[in-house]
């Protein structure tokens, strides 16, 4: 049976890459960070472990004040003093743990070892090991430029001038690391923008950065080393991402009414909002203001019936990592809904593209795979029909296919089962629970 309507207030939990960046910022600023709102999930718990073993403190002291949230202190060494660790660096499933850290080691004059599970070791290194070896780092990776791989860093290392080859935010922030450590200036050229909580925190930290925007729209960075940060008291906005799957839950599933409190509304993150709007979905923004740094609005969505269309793949970089749910939504919307210019959704926590095809068609969705995106014919609003025994779905360690999927199944005849849901505490540990709390 589909599920009854949703409704009530929920909070989403901190920002991923933010948490991770406040964690790495404040671990080499001099002095005593304190961040609140930090994601707990596992995926920034092992950038905490990581920069731990290479000297920073990092306590977690629990409520300052009724209502503030925990407090994280973090000591930072200072940019230039990270410590050789003593054992490999677990990053579990992070790629942003991983990418953005051998960015920091690559300019410091120590040694370490990256290993990941299974997903993170499928996955190409090989666009951070160019620019880095280029500022001087040494690499030994494994068959393909895959994990496990030991890291020399370059002491001094070499600024360059890199034009990124694929939309990252993540070979972005790697080479930006890079160059804190690195005499003189570090530039980076982005021809199509990604997420910049890099630069915006850089900067907060007091790092020397700009950015130019050309008349076509690259952005040129460009931050001068070698960086002196000082320690700064974050506040964590919610996740965009998070919010997404809340967000098509509402949308599709019938007489639902959700408000989503302390959504980052960030533009180079709030490309899923602008399409779901397109395809006709209801979702205000209420008491906009300013966390962090970072624009925020709370979310009031309801129940719309969603029209397919075809998706500007130019809002890819904004939207990277909400497609599987955004397919969702896409197989219960009337008429059909085109993706493209998503080849990048093949090298995620799974190859998203054909993983999402097969559970959806489990599902009972008319789904097509393309080369670099997925055309999905909906329903129309009707429940996805399923098999009798219901979809039994296969996540391949991949957090966003699980939730996406359990959000399908609130849409679903038969209901969908995931073979794993341990994947979700690496970035939202309380989903189950907060789709409880709204009634699903
Ligand atoms: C992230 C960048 C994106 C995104 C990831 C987080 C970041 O990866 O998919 O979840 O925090 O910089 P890419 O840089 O590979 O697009």
């Amino acid at each position: 049976m589909p599920a009854k309507a949703l409704s009530g207030t929920i909070p989403v939990p901190g920002d991923k890459s933010i948490s991770h960046r406040a964690l790495m910022l404040s671990a080499l600023a001099v002095g005593e960070s304190r961040v609140t709102g930090l994601l707990e999930g596992e995926d920034v718990l092992s950038t905490a472990a990581a920069m731990r073993a290479m000297g920073a403190t990092i306590e977690r002291c629990g409520e300052k004040d009724v209502g503030t949230g925990i407090e994280w202190r973090i000591h930072g060494v200072g940019v230039g003093s990270l410590l050789q660790p003593q054992t490999a660096l677990d990053m579990g499933n992070s790629g942003t743990s991983t990418r953005l850290l051998m960015g920091l080691v690559a300019s410091h004059p120590i040694t370490a070892c990256f290993i990941g599970d299974a997903s993170l070791s499928k996955r190409p290194m090989g666009r951070v090991i160019d620019p880095l070896s280029q500022m001087g780092a040494s690499f030994t990776a494994s068959l393909g430029g895959r994990l496990p791989l030991m890291l020399t860093g370059a002491s001094p290392a070499v600024p360059i001038t890199y034009r990124l080859p694929v939309a990252s935010a993540q070979v972005k922030s790697a080479i930006l690391l890079a160059g804190l450590n690195t005499p003189g200036i570090t530039t980076v050229i982005e021809p199509i923008p990604t997420r910049d909580h890099s630069e915006r925190m850089l900067r907060g930290y007091g790092a020397d950065l700009s950015v130019e925007t050309e008349s076509d729209g690259t952005r040129i960075i460009t931050l001068r080393g070698e960086a002196e940060l000082k320690p700064q008291t974050i506040v964590v906005p919610g996740d965009p991402s998070s919010a997404a799957f809340f967000i098509v839950a509402a949308l599709i599933v019938p007489g639902s009414d959700v408000t989503i409190q302390n959504v980052g509304l960030n533009p180079t993150r709030a490309g899923l909002i602008t399409v779901l709007r397109a395809m006709g979905g209801s979702i205000e923004e209420i008491d906009r203001r300013e966390v962090g740094g970072e624009p925020v609005a709370d979310l009031r969505v309801r129940h719309s019936a969603l029209s397919g269309i075809d998706v500007d793949p130019a809002l890819a970089p904004s939207m990277i990592d909400e497609y599987p749910v955004l397919f969702v939504a896409a197989a219960l919307a009337k008429g059909r809904t085109t993706t493209s210019g998503l080849e990048e959704l093949r090298v995620k926590e799974s190859d998203r593209l054909s993983v999402m095809r097969v559970a959806l068609q489990q599902a009972g969705a008319r789904v097509t795979e393309t080369e670099d995106g997925l055309i999905i014919d909906g329903t129309g609003g009707e429940p996805l029909p399923g098999t009798p025994e219901g979809a039994s779905i296969v996540t391949h360690l991949d957090h966003r296919i699980a939730m996406s999927m359990a959000i399908a199944g609130l849409a679903s005849r038969n209901g969908v089962s995931v073979d794993d849901t341990s994947p979700i505490a690496t970035s939202f540990p309380n989903f189950l629970a907060l789709l409880s709390q709204i009634g699903a």
